[in-house]
């Protein structure tokens, strides 16, 4: 029997449902994102968020099953983000969620985002295990090994800020527009890498830190600007992304040689990012290893990698009942 989720996503600025059959098939999928209001205030206000989230909820939920050509009636569950994200936009998704089951009658099924942007992947092609899970996010930087559907180790994780994060603030000092991550990718390929930054952290852990290099960034800027100084822009991007994600390379790379696993999928908003995908697959092939990266629709947050993550815990019935509560933090392990 196919097995039909409805799922929604509320975490950040972008409101999305999604309807999957089988945990792989996208056969609706609606995403209103707020980027344009945000980007006037430089980053996501979360008060707005929740706001337009509670304005946008049910009319994207409607849009989704139109594209579907189905009905609510047609589901075997509904999925939504639980955590992690801003309280107040995670609410809007949970309550809806929560509605749509109680009415329906309706399993209803917690779905934490990180784990999401994984199963992003099997949107493309079905994960196989053991992998290497890379997690690149606006507030997450990590690594981990999965050996099953949800049994994930922690290998490493940022120390600090996460590279995302440094994308936007490196986007904001330097005066291109929010979100930071693809003004920067943009920028950078016309530039140089002429600026000498400090490489993060040089040891044989797994863990990644960006806040001395976004400090680094943010020094570099003030200090020209007062000495009077042009900055190359262009130049500075690249050379704040080639050390971003080097930094990503030296850590997976480590990785591949110590555990000897050879699959890699990368998840989050930032693996939308092209250097990114080429740098990895110059060194999968060096290790004879298959990346899988979601295309850019699945990358950043959307709904229908909250339906595929649905979808195993559909099948071992992981329902939730109405006293589930969002999270601010969410920890994978
Ligand atoms: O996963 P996501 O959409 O939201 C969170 O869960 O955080 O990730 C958003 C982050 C932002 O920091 C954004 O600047 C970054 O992903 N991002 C990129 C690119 N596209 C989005 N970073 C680098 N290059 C990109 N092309
Ligand atoms: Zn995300």
């Amino acid at each position: 029997m196919d097995i039909y989720i409805l799922a929604i996503e509320t975490s950040c600025d972008e409101t999305s449902v999604a309807i999957v059959k089988n945990g792989c098939e996208v056969i609706g999928l609606s995403i209103t994102t707020q980027i344009d209001i945000h980007a006037k205030y430089g980053g996501v206000v979360p008060e707005v968020a929740s706001r337009m989230h509670t304005e946008a909820i049910t009319l994207v939920i409607e849009d989704c099953l139109e594209k579907a050509h189905m009905k609510i009636e047609d589901m075997n569950a509904i999925a939504v983000t639980y955590a992690p994200g801003l309280t107040g936009s995670l609410m809007v998704g949970v309550e809806a969620a929560k509605t749509l089951s109680l009415i329906y009658n309706l399993p209803l099924i917690a779905v934490n985002h990180l784990i999401g942007h994984i199963y992003a992947n099997n949107l493309e092609s079905k994960m196989e295990f053991p992998l290497l899970a890379l997690i690149v996010s606006g507030g997450h930087t990590e690594l981990l090994i999965m050996e099953d559907d949800y049994k994930f180790k922690r290998l490493g994780e940022t120390m600090d800020d996460a590279i995302g994060e440094a994308y936007d603030k490196v986007a904001r000092v330097i005066g291109l527009s929010y979100p930071g991550g693809p003004s920067i990718e943009r920028l950078a390929k016309e530039g140089k890498h002429n600026y000498q930054l400090p490489q993060p952290v040089m040891d044989n852990t797994y863990n990644f830190s960006y806040s001395g290099l976004k400090s680094a960034v943010i020094n570099l800027v003030h200090n020209e600007r007062q000495r009077g100084n042009m900055i190359n822009k262009a130049d500075l991007a690249k050379s704040f992304q080639d050390v971003a994600v080097d930094e990503l390379v030296r850590k997976v790379e480590l990785a591949f040689k110590n555990t000897g696993i050879k699959r890699l999928v990368i998840a989050g908003g930032v693996s939308a990012n092209k250097y990114l995908k080429e740098e990895m697959e110059v060194l999968c092939n060096k290790y004879d290893a298959t990346l899988l990266i979601p295309r850019m629709l699945y990358c950043t947050d959307n709904a229908a990698m909250i339906g595929a993550a649905a979808y195993p815990k559909y099948l071992k019935h992981e329902f939730s009942d109405y006293s589930l509560n969002v999270s601010s933090s969410g920890e994978i392990v």
